[in-house]
């Protein structure tokens, strides 16, 4: 499929995606249970999963700030936008031509195309062995049972004890069998987990974890999204 043909540049939309929507369309019905939705992040998500990104100063070291499932860059544009200028940004994307679209928008971050099942091996490249940031977007609850703590253990294994993983989630699906299940991983793995609360006008309405404490086991999330 020609990308980049179907780009409108001034469709408000296809701006606002950095031209990056028909990508990630195609990218969807290619692989829709690794992409899990047809639309990528709005601002108003984008902007709480990045609002864990320190900011100038705020980590007192460099900090190294990590995207899981980076697609064409929706939450990575606004990542880039509120890291230190001193921080390493390093955006991992599965689809090949997902991370060829985030790799042209120049956002100043490092593109890795890569499963990020290989998180520890990707931050050794780069000359770190953790991040103190990690932010996802991955389609938890398309995860087999097997999948969710594989990579849940393996994204707190490759935090600082004082990092922080977010993670995004649609609210309509918080009763579901396999959120419920996800929720009870980060329980797992993170001694805090907090549920934020639900975003009604974006589409789909979303929310989003912020979890701290990796490796200490904590209790079972359970607090309603809606409140
Ligand atoms: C719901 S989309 C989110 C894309 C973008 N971050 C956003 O918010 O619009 C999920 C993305 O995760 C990617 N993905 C799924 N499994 C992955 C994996 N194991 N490693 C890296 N990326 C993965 C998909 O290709 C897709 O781009």
């Amino acid at each position: 499929m020609a990308s980049h043909s179907a780009s409108h540049p001034h469709d408000p939309v296809q701006r606002a995606l950095g031209g990056g929507w028909s990508t990630f369309l195609a990218a969807a019905m290619r692989s829709p249970r690794d992409v899990g939705t047809l639309l990528p992040s709005g601002p108003e998500l984008a902007r709480r999963l990045a609002a864990v990104v320190p900011g100038a100063g705020q980590a007192g070291r460099s900090p190294v700030v990590v995207e899981v499932g980076a697609g064409a860059g929706a939450v990575t544009a606004v990542i880039a936008r509120e890291a230190d200028h001193d921080a390493m940004v390093i955006a991992v994307e599965k689809d090949p031509g997902l991370a060829d679209r985030l790799r042209s928008r120049e956002l100043g971050v490092r593109v890795v195309t890569a499963d990020a099942a290989t998180l520890p091996a990707i931050l050794a490249d780069h000359g770190v062995d953790r991040a103190d940031v990690i932010i996802s977007v991955l389609p938890w609850t398309l995860f087999s049972p097997r999948r969710q703590r594989t990579f849940l253990t393996i994204f707190a294994g490759a935090l600082q004890t004082d990092g922080v993983f977010t993670a995004a989630a649609y609210s309509c699906g918080y009763w579901m069998p396999a959120a419920r299940r996800f929720r009870s991983e980060l329980g797992r793995v993170f001694g805090e987990v907090l549920p934020t609360r639900t975003m009604w006008r974006h589409l789909p309405p979303a929310m989003t974890y912020v979890c701290r404490r990796p490796g200490v086991t904590g209790k079972d999330i359970t607090a309603d999204p809606s409140r």
